[in-house]
């Protein structure tokens, strides 16, 4: 099928990978090509042919987000650079569809809906707020709220595998609770959403399955691989980082309500089954 009218954004990073994949005739760029921090850079953009832009681009460095080059840099990526592709998408009558993330939320609800009022905590989250903000003055959007995105790149269950295969035995957080979400999931909900006439809108796109701590997706992921999980141990987010700098609070709470993404009819997968598909390739290659 004919994709040429889908632009991706941001296009080399974990999400833009999964939805070249999903769209190999879309078009695409990543920075090198296109750096929509730059006003004049995306107004001068041919956009001719393109009726709706997957932005997967974004600043995901949280903590480097706490530093004075990190804040401008988030700001400018997570913010600014929304606006550029807003203003493009409203000129030219373009679906925009953009991701945001569960730290525009301080993380205090067990279970965050669509609407619930912003509380960011971080330099990060404040910046992906300030983008939401952007995107939902357009007619025409999809902003996907996602959490603990796991693709092709660096990423958490890589580097526990990592741990795992040197015999390294790591204290991991037991008080974050979340869900994975794959980047294919991402790319099957955003293909979703825009061939089934699913309103416009936020909506959350996480796997499905039962929410865990980090310290209990640690010890999937060593069970899964076949690495002993009694070698993880639980720690807190506060004993984790304390005594390091520049670290950027992060929500307890994670876990999305899919129920407005499921209401539309699309059913999301189970994470562990996903992991455990993962972790399989993985070790293939
Ligand atoms: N990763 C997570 O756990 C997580 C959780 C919740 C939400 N999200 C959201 O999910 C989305 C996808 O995240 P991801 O993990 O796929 O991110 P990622 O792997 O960090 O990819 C982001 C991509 O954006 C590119 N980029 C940065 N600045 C740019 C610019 N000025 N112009 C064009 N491209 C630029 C990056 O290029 P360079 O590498 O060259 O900088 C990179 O290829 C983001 O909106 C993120 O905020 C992620």
């Amino acid at each position: 099928m004919d994709h040429s009218h889908i632009f991706i954004v941001g296009a080399n990073g974990q999400l833009g990978t999964a939805l070249r994949a999903q769209y190999p005739t879309a078009r695409s760029a990543d920075i090198a090509e296109l750096d929509i921090t730059s006003r004049e850079s995306v107004e001068n953009f041919d956009w001719s042919g393109i009726t709706t832009i997957l932005n997967a681009a974004a600043y995901t460095n949280v903590d480097g987000a706490e530093t004075p080059e990190g804040r401008v840099a988030a700001w400018k990526v997570n913010a600014i650079a929304v606006a550029n592709l807003v203003r493009i998408a409203k000129k030219y009558n373009i679906t925009l569809v953009h991701i945001s993330s569960d730290y525009v939320f301080d993380g205090t609800k067990e279970l965050h809906t669509e609407d619930e009022p912003f509380s960011p905590l971080s330099v990060y989250g404040a910046s992906k707020a300030a983008g939401d903000l952007a995107v939902a003055i357009l007619p025409n959007y999809y902003l996907l709220r996602t959490t603990w995105v796991i693709g092709e790149g660096k990423n958490f269950v890589r580097t526990m595998l990592d741990l795992a295969k040197r015999g390294i035995s790591p204290s991991v957080v037991s008080d974050q609770v979340g869900r994975l979400t794959f980047t294919s999931e991402l790319a099957r909900a955003i293909d979703h959403l825009l061939t089934s006439d699913a309103p416009f809108g936020t909506y959350n796109v996480t796997n499905d399955g039962p929410a865990a701590s980090w310290a209990e997706i640690t010890r999937q992921i060593f069970s899964y691989a076949g690495y002993t999980d009694s070698n993880v141990t639980d720690t807190t987010t506060a004993e984790y980082f304390a005594g390091k700098e520049g670290i950027a609070p992060r929500p307890l709470g994670s876990i999305m309500s899919l129920e407005k993404l499921q209401a539309t009819g699309f059913e999301s997968k189970n994470w562990q089954d996903e992991l455990k598909a993962y972790i399989a390739k993985e070790q293939q290659s």
